[in-house]
């Protein structure tokens, strides 16, 4: 059975320095934690210095973007290379700020995907709709050209390995988190376009976490919605006691 996948997206916060004094903390608080893939996101310039300090722990550590180039006069990129020599495994792609702010499009998310996978990141792709999208009736619509435009190239054994994030645009930092009703069946169509697209087995395989106002108060809940493997969160993973509160109640009780 998967583990668990919960994953902070620390976004423009924290110094070099506030960086590592998370890091020593939260490791010590997730320390008992086995069942439990664990990954915190820090801005590039910790990356390296929150990779030492999570050397030898349970917490693994994501760049929060890449370039899929691999060198070159590309000012202001990095590329996956130098991610995983800085110590991260894991990449976060696609998110919806860079979408919405710096007008990354599904065929950027693709060729990064590619990128990561190829250099040995494991890649958390982020989809979701917006709240004009939902309310329009679009949601399946959207998450549909997301996987469709965003996916291809990838062969099912990369497609298991991936964790895909189902952050719907309307709940990230807002305090209005997906009912577990609402991530479960955005959950569902999602994992059906994904056995679709590469097989049941990979679709099976592959994690599926929600991200959205994610908090301690509301993990327990969207992790017993169906088809909800972990979490992708961004406000609560900044203070370390919170987000190891939120590793702790990602543990579904035992069937
Ligand atoms: P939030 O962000 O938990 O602050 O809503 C989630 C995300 O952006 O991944």
């Amino acid at each position: 059975m998967r583990h668990p996948f919960i994953a902070g997206n620390w976004k423009m916060h924290k110094t070099v320095h506030d960086a590592v004094v998370y890091t020593k903390e939260f490791r010590r608080l997730v320390a008992d934690v086995t069942e439990v893939e664990i990954v915190i996101a820090p801005a590039f310039t910790a990356l390296h210095a929150v990779a030492e300090a999570a050397r030898n722990s349970n917490v693994g550590v994501a760049a929060q973007d890449l370039y899929w180039e691999a060198r070159g006069a590309f000012t202001g990129e990095v590329s996956a290379e130098m991610i995983r020599e800085a110590g991260a495994e894991y990449v976060i792609i696609g998110h919806s700020e860079r979408r919405a702010l710096f007008g990354e499009t599904d065929a950027d998310v693709n060729r990064k995907t590619r990128a990561a996978l190829a250099a040995g990141l494991t890649p958390i792709v982020c989809i979701g709709e917006t709240l004009a999208e939902r309310e329009a009736n679009r949601t399946f619509e959207v998450l549909d050209r997301q996987i469709r435009d965003g996916l291809p190239g990838l062969t099912p054994e990369q497609l298991s390995a991936l964790v895909v994030a189902y952050e719907p645009v309307w709940a990230i930092g807002t305090g209005r988190t997906a009912t577990p009703a609402q991530a479960e069946q955005a959950h569902t169509h999602i994992r059906a376009r994904l056995a679709d697209g590469f097989g049941p087995d990979p679709a099976r395989e592959c994690h599926l976490v929600y991200g959205g106002s994610v908090k301690p108060g509301n993990i327990r809940e969207l992790m017993e919605a169906g088809d909800v493997d972990g979490a992708l969160v961004g406000g609560a993973s900044l203070d370390a006691e919170a987000f190891a509160e939120i590793v702790a109640g990602s543990l579904k009780a035992p069937v």
